[in-house]
């Protein structure tokens, strides 16, 4: 054990888990770099947050500039860098995202966001799906179904949260199709025998399962969604946390679907690294809620904020080739799952790639133990990957939007060579 790691041991909770025992000193673009100089590639991006790779120079640029002229607000008076965000907010956001709110993590958004549902619709019922993740504080773990891990321990959790199957085609061994008719039937019969609708003030849905194991919703998915909601007054609430700000190679998961959010809650890229969260729905959803229903001192504040506005002023530009990287990693990872018997699925949107590693194509029992040589082959060359999944047994392939084509062919070389060694066992 190094120096460090017996340091951190000695003061730090061991609840918080770290993915690899690395100490990094700095960072830059997709590297990081310990004491020494060695250095890793981080396809992590910080559990899907430096989009833009480690300290982007505009977000420093912006950061430092408003640290030197004001640092904090706490609701107390009005700055300009709360306003600069929100007003890029709104021109990346879907038409139906209007105006906004800020916070500090993607639990709190998520949160908010619900409060938010509850209040507009003055109805008390959440309605959740299967493998979701929306955060681990007390009201957003209810939410969270990913692993039983995170609710073990602190029940009853919240009440009136009602989940039902997303469609998870690969896991049930079906087609998409099928996976769809089978989440909504079961949909259907919570409304008949457990809540009505009309309880129901949201649906809260990630519209690509993240920590869950990388699920896209299959589009006829979504859309059902939006007619029920539309049929019986409940709010369509996407839990954009991990989705947006680049990682599925356009603003938000949103853009690649019909179906259109009520409200959307949004952290992780938005200030690629510093503490910012939001929540946006239309004018006159959020004007009926009124001062001080919600609130934080914290929130919106005017480095984090000044950050977002960097990070929106400078992806744009980005997507295009973040398209195009997209296009090449999945042409990649279905060529090493024709050659890799252990790759049952690929799947994912954009940047976001999930890759399943199993026992074998028939069973498809997962390889948890495939996942954790593979990782350790990446930390030995220079390469950091973490897993999605309840099994941990899916390779969370999120390269930053800066990334070369040369590093990611790389890092995928990387990943068939793990393969090869693990199959040849
Ligand atoms: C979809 C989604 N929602 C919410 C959260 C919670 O975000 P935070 O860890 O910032 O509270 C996460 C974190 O992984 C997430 O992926």
């Amino acid at each position: 054990m190094t120096d460090h790691i017996q340091r951190h041991n000695d003061v730090l909770a061991p609840v918080i888990g770290f993915n690899t025992p690395l100490h990094i000193v700095e960072a830059e673009g997709i590297w990081v770099r310990d004491s020494e100089g060695n250095k890793w590639a981080d396809f992590a991006c910080g559990t899907a947050v430096t989009n833009l790779g480690h300290n982007h120079p505009n977000v420093v640029r912006a950061a430092k500039d408003q640290l030197d002229r004001l640092v904090h607000s706490g609701m107390i008076f009005h700055y300009d860098t709360s306003v600069e965000a929100a007003e890029r907010l709104r021109s990346i956001t879907p038409p139906s995202i209007e105006k906004f709110a800020f916070a500090n993590s993607g639990a709190e958004a998520v949160e908010a966001a619900v409060k938010l549902a509850k209040y507009t619709t003055q109805r008390q019922g959440v309605l959740t799906f299967r493998g979701g993740f929306h955060g681990r504080t007390m009201g957003s773990v209810a939410y969270t179904t990913s692993k039983a891990k995170y609710r073990d321990g602190y029940h009853p959790v919240l009440g009136s949260v009602f989940v039902t199957p997303f469609p998870h085609p690969y896991r049930w061994g079906v087609s998409p199709d099928e996976a769809v008719e089978r989440a909504l039937d079961e949909l259907h019969l919570i409304f008949k025998h457990v809540v009505s609708p009309s309880n129901i003030a949201c649906f809260l849905v990630e519209p690509v399962q993240g920590e869950g194991g990388y699920y896209p919703a299959p589009p006829a998915f979504l859309s059902e969604l939006r007619s029920l909601a539309d049929e019986h007054g409940i709010l369509l609430l996407y839990d954009e946390v991990q989705t947006g700000f680049g990682r599925t190679a356009e603003w938000f998961a949103a853009d690649h679907f019909d179906a259109k959010p009520d409200i959307m809650a949004m952290g992780k890229g938005i200030a690629n690294g510093l503490p910012l969260s939001s929540y946006g729905a239309s004018r006159e959803i959020i004007d009926g809620w009124p001062p001080g229903s919600h609130g934080t001192t914290y929130g919106g504040n005017p480095v984090a904020a000044a950050a977002a506005a960097a990070v929106i002023d400078t992806m744009g530009e980005l997507l295009p080739g973040a398209r195009e990287l997209s296009k090449h990693a999945f042409e990649r990872f279905e060529e090493l799952a024709e050659k890799h018997p252990t790759i049952g699925d690929v799947r994912g949107l954009g940047l976001m790639i999930g890759v399943e590693l199993v026992e074998d194509p028939e069973s498809r029992a997962p390889d948890a133990d495939a996942f954790k040589h593979v990782k350790a082959h990446g930390l030995e060359n220079e390469l950091i990957i973490i897993s999605c999944g309840p099994d941990a047994n899916i390779i969370r392939f999120i390269p930053a939007l800066v990334t070369t084509r040369e590093e990611l062919d790389w890092a995928i070389d990387l990943v068939d060579e793990g393969l090869t060694s693990w199959e040849s066992r």
